[in-house]
């Protein structure tokens, strides 16, 4: 998405926000690591020799992961007649890649628990507009038809994390940064990048650099705003940027709006041109798979 305003405020330094916001971050000693059962599960998705012994071996050596899967399984939505009792048959019922999907996002949210951040943020919301997102970029795909990179999920997931970094170290920047989007009505990418010089993807790439996450996401979450204009009609990058935009569009609007909305927004027909189902289909698609989400995250919370 490009800058639409130009407000320009000569009295902040931005190259010397930009180098302060870097280095608090390099000496930050407490900075979350991407947990281990995390790391194992993206190895085992990337690995294409590995089973589903191999997933239920990292779900198992954690006890209240396994449980909640456990859970999963054993829902309503599932339907399973009789009690699920082991991780195998849960794998089997919730199938691979929506196991996956949940394992990671659980092991990510306990990163950021709720109340381990400053009160004003919201972080149970935070995590359903991430787990969403993720849902959503992962529906776009298959709704285009076009081929999925493999870190879809994941990069979706991750997206605004530089938020949660900039809440817990630089809350007074970011505090300024939604009063600006606000009073001038930008969006918040917008007015970072005017305090700060740089906006939440950034920053949350920088963490997932220290991850040692592969370029394809640190990419992704870095540009998911503000990316070159010669970027990848349906890169990963640009798919959660409208994964971000179709969130809150169905949050506020019913289906049918979202719709009519989308059948008119020039800057969408030519994204989704001719690709994929209709614009009607893809978004009633998409409106269950956030239907099933909100169901397995108030489970999973
Ligand atoms: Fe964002
Ligand atoms: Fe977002």
């Amino acid at each position: 998405m490009a800058i639409k305003k130009k407000i320009s405020n000569p009295r902040i330094d931005k190259a010397g926000v930009i180098s302060k916001i870097q280095d608090v971050l390099e000496r930050v000693r407490d900075l979350p690591t991407l947990p281990i059962v995390a790391q194992e599960v993206q190895r085992v998705i990337h690995d294409s020799k590995s089973s589903m012994s191999d997933l239920v071996k990292v779900i198992e050596r954690d006890v209240a992961l396994s449980a909640r899967i456990l859970r999963i399984a054993n829902s309503a939505f599932y339907g399973v007649p009789r009690k699920v009792d082991n991780l195998k048959m849960a794998l089997v019922i919730i199938g691979m890649d929506e196991v996956n999907n949940l394992v990671t996002t659980v092991s990510i949210m306990r990163l950021f628990p709720d109340g381990s951040m400053n009160g004003s943020f919201d972080v149970p919301k935070f995590w359903k507009h991430s787990a969403i997102c993720a849902e959503l970029s992962v529906g776009l795909y298959e709704g285009l038809r076009q081929p999925r990179p493999s870190s879809t999920f994941i990069a979706s997931l991750l997206h605004d994390i530089g938020k949660l970094l900039l809440v817990q170290y630089f809350n007074d920047y970011f505090i300024k940064c939604l009063r600006l989007a606000v009073k001038e009505g930008l969006s918040l990418a917008e007015s970072e990048v005017e305090i700060m010089g740089i906006d939440h993807g950034h920053v949350g790439s920088w963490l997932t650099k220290r991850w040692n996450l592969p370029d394809e996401i640190n990419e992704a979450i870095a540009q998911h705003h503000i990316r070159p204009a010669d970027s990848p009609r349906f890169g990963l990058a640009t798919v959660i940027d409208w994964s971000d935009r179709l969130y809150y569009l169905m949050e506020g609007y019913s289906i049918e709006k979202v719709i009519e909305i989308l059948q008119n927004d020039p800057e969408w027909i030519s994204w989704k041109s001719e690709a994929g189902y209709s614009t009607e289909r893809l978004i009633r698609m998409l409106h269950y798979r956030i239907a099933r989400s909100i169901n397995m995250i108030s489970i999973l919370m």
